[in-house]
Parts: C-alpha cells; sequence; structure tokens
C-alpha cells in the first residue's frame, strides 16, 4: 500500500467556478473571484480586509516590508518554523532574534520573549506550528506593554481558534497559505488580513509591482513584486470555505485515530491533544523520539518509506540553517528544545483524504518497526 504524507479532495463546486472563470475569461487577478474570496475569508476571520496573494511566503514578505522597517531593527520570531517567516525579515532588511520553542505545543516558548526584548525591538511573529496554537493572551500583553507590531503566521492554522477566537485574527497582520496541504486550498496561494485599511493599501501596492494609485502607470517609487493571485486559484479557495468545518473535523478525528491507537509513548511523545486555550486540530501529527527509542526518526522514515509510507522531518531550526550561519547570524546561539525537535520529530501522513485503511496501516507499520506487541 503507498500513503502519502498528504492527499487531498476537490469537489464539484471547485470545477463550477474554476469552469466559470474559463467560460467568461476572467482567469487573471483581475477577475471576480478574487476579491470575493479576499471579503468572505476575512468575514470569517473577523478582520475588515483580506489581501490574497500568490503563496504564504510572499504573504510573510509583504507583512514584513510594510512595516517599514530598518536595519537595526528587530523582530522576534521562533526558530524553530520554516524558513518563510525568516527569510521575510531578511527581505525587509532587518534583524531576527529567535526564542526557543515550547517543549509542549512546538510553538515559541513565550516566556522566553520579554528577554529578547531590546529598545531595538520592533515586532513580534509567532508562528503556529502543527496543530496547537502559540499561546497569544500572553504575547499580545506583551506587544502592547512594549507597543510592538505583530505579524501573525497562521498558514498552518486555517479555521483553528485561541481563547475562542480565530487563529489569523491576531495580528496587526495575519498571513495564510493554500498549499495543497492546508485546510483550504488554492494549488498555491495565500492571504494576508488587517483590521488597518492603511496597511491593507501597503499590502496591495506591494502585491502589485508598487504601481502607484494615483500617478501616471508605469512610474514607480519603490520597488514591490508580482505577488497577485489569479481568479482560477481563487475559485478554489470559495468553493471550498463552506467545506472548512468539515476540513477540520475529519483533520481532528485523523489525530484522535493515530491518538487512540498508536502504542508508542515508552519511545515517542505523541502531540498533545489540548492546551488551556486550544484543542489540536492536527495539521498534520507529529511524534517526536525519545532518547531511548531503538531507531532515529531519520531510520523510521526510512524504514516507513520502504514500507510504502510517506513522512516528512520536522522543520529544521533557524539558527542552524546553513544559509544564516553563512551570512555569519547566530553564531553561538543554542536553543536547545527547538534543537531536539528538529533532529527527532517527524510527521506522519495527514493529509484530509488519507483513509481508515491507510492510517490503520501506518499504525500496524510503527508497532512493526518498534517491535510492540499488542
Ligand atoms: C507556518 C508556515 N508559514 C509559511 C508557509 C509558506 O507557505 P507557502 O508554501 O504557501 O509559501 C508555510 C508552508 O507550509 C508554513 O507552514
Amino acid at each position: 500500500m503507498f500513503v502519502p504524507v498528504n492527499a487531498f479532495e476537490l469537489g464539484t463546486t471547485e470545477q463550477e467556478f474554476v469552469l466559470e472563470c474559463l467560460k467568461t475569461n476572467w482567469i487573471s487577478s483581475e477577475g471576480p473571484f478574487v476579491q470575493q474570496f479576499e471579503a468572505e475569508f476575512a468575514k470569517l476571520h473577523q478582520r475588515q480586509f483580506g489581501i490574497a496573494v500568490a503563496n504564504g511566503t510572499a504573504a510573510l514578505d509583504i507583512a514584513l516590508r510594510v512595516l517599514g522597517l530598518k536595519p537595526e531593527d528587530e523582530v522576534i520570531m521562533p526558530t524553530f518554523t520554516i524558513i518563510s517567516p525568516a527569510s521575510a525579515v531578511w527581505y525587509a532588511g532587518a534583524k531576527i532574534v529567535l526564542v526557543d520553542a515550547d517543549p509542549l505545543t512546538w510553538n515559541m516558548a513565550i516566556e522566553q520573549i520579554e528577554a529578547a526584548i531590546t529598545p531595538k525591538t520592533k515586532a513580534i511573529l509567532p508562528v503556529h506550528i502543527y496543530g496547537l496554537p502559540t499561546d497569544m493572551k500572553p504575547l499580545l500583553e506583551l506587544a502592547q506593554k512594549y507597543n510592538l507590531w505583530v505579524v501573525e503566521d497562521a498558514a498552518e492554522m486555517i479555521g483553528q481558534t485561541a481563547y475562542g477566537q480565530p487563529c489569523g485574527s491576531f495580528g496587526h497582520l495575519s498571513t495564510f497559505s493554500f498549499y495543497p496541504n492546508k485546510h483550504i486550498t488554492t494549488g498555491e496561494g495565500g492571504m494576508i488580513l488587517t483590521n488597518d485599511p492603511e496597511l491593507a493599501e501597503r499590502c496591495r501596492y506591494f502585491r502589485n509591482l508598487c504601481f502607484e494609485p494615483n500617478g501616471r502607470r508605469f512610474v514607480h517609487h519603490n520597488i514591490g513584486w508580482n505577488y497577485r493571485m489569479t481568479s482560477l486559484q481563487a475559485a478554489l479557495g470559495l468553493a471550498q470555505l463552506p467545506r472548512l468545518a468539515e476540513n477540520l473535523a475529519q483533520k481532528r478525528a485523523l489525530g484522535q485515530f493515530y491518538q487512540n491507537n498508536l502504542k508508542i509513548s515508552q519511545y515517542a511523545d505523541l502531540p498533545l491533544k489540548k492546551m488551556h486555550y486550544a484543542d489540536n486540530i492536527y495539521w498534520v501529527f507529529g511524534l517526536v523520539l525519545k532518547p531511548n527509542a531503538p531507531i532515529s526518526a531519520e531510520e523510521l522514515a526510512t524504514k516507513l518509506a520502504q514500507l510504502g509510507i510517506q513522512t516528512r522531518p520536522f522543520f529544521w531550526c533557524m539558527h542552524e540553517q546553513p544559509v544564516f550561519q553563512k551570512m555569519g547570524l547566530f553564531e553561538n546561539q543554542s536553543f536547545p528544545v527547538a534543537e531536539r525537535l528538529a533532529r527527532n520529530g517527524l510527521y506522519l501522513p495527514s493529509g484530509l483524504a488519507t483513509t481508515k485503511k491507510q492510517l490503520e496501516y501506518v499504525v500496524e507499520a510503527v508497532h512493526k518497526i518498534f517491535c510492540i506487541v499488542l
């Protein structure tokens, strides 16, 4: 049996909406589905403005850029993350300041943020990781106390809440990805949400090559990007929005299946089921091998692959990225929790279309590899 790490399904509404683009010739970013998707997505998150973009990385590039940071300005973010938030800070020309991961939720360690704040700090960039959100209440209190921007990376958290409020509604700017492993997919795609009309306007400006809204066309005062989303992509997103709750229920059922059936607690930590502010949505189902595990995470991945089961290793820490080391960044810095997660973590097949038979096969394979007899 082959079990892909991600599998998803598209429905008939997606076909209808995409066909409408084709029939009406509205396939570019000028097509009507883009604005509709922006409005619906923003409403779902109780935000006023949505700016649809080419992908989640582009959303972060723009969000950091519109803050107008200077080279000495500092942005605090987790070291345990995908590179996109860090590269966005780098492109914005500011300094990346890292904090370690929380051993329970795998998100940034909230209690380490205050010590990282200096007079040069301008923003905090939380990244919600794998299924449980960052604890936003104390983070927002710190941001308010020190008058800092919050840019919230909610790429993995579409539909998740913290303290009952939608993830992606906490930041001055919040960003999302619609890559096919997300809860809503447009193939490639992303979104920025904000309540600030000026920031929204600046996001649209940088998304569209910094064309001057009132100036002569093709005369530019700034360098931006073409990070526009097409109507074809927005058609897919809009068609899927009504299914979001169903998709999340499916993710939770997948996570619960692994939680109930994997009997490997002597060798691996499974994700936390809940925190006081959120239940896990299991965007992906991660395992972190313990020191006494008979094999490494890498060996486990190889053995599962031999049985047709795809996995992915956990993120690799930002302070250990060769590209940043080459730049002389993060010298002699160490973040032990994040380093342990990066070296010992992997995630199992977690797609929306993963079948019960496939999940049973994965559980059986993991038990076989660990020689666990039930
Ligand atoms: C937390 C996080 N941020 C940003 C991104 C980048 O999104 P994209 O792949 O759409 O550029 C991802 C991608 O998975 C992600 O997980």
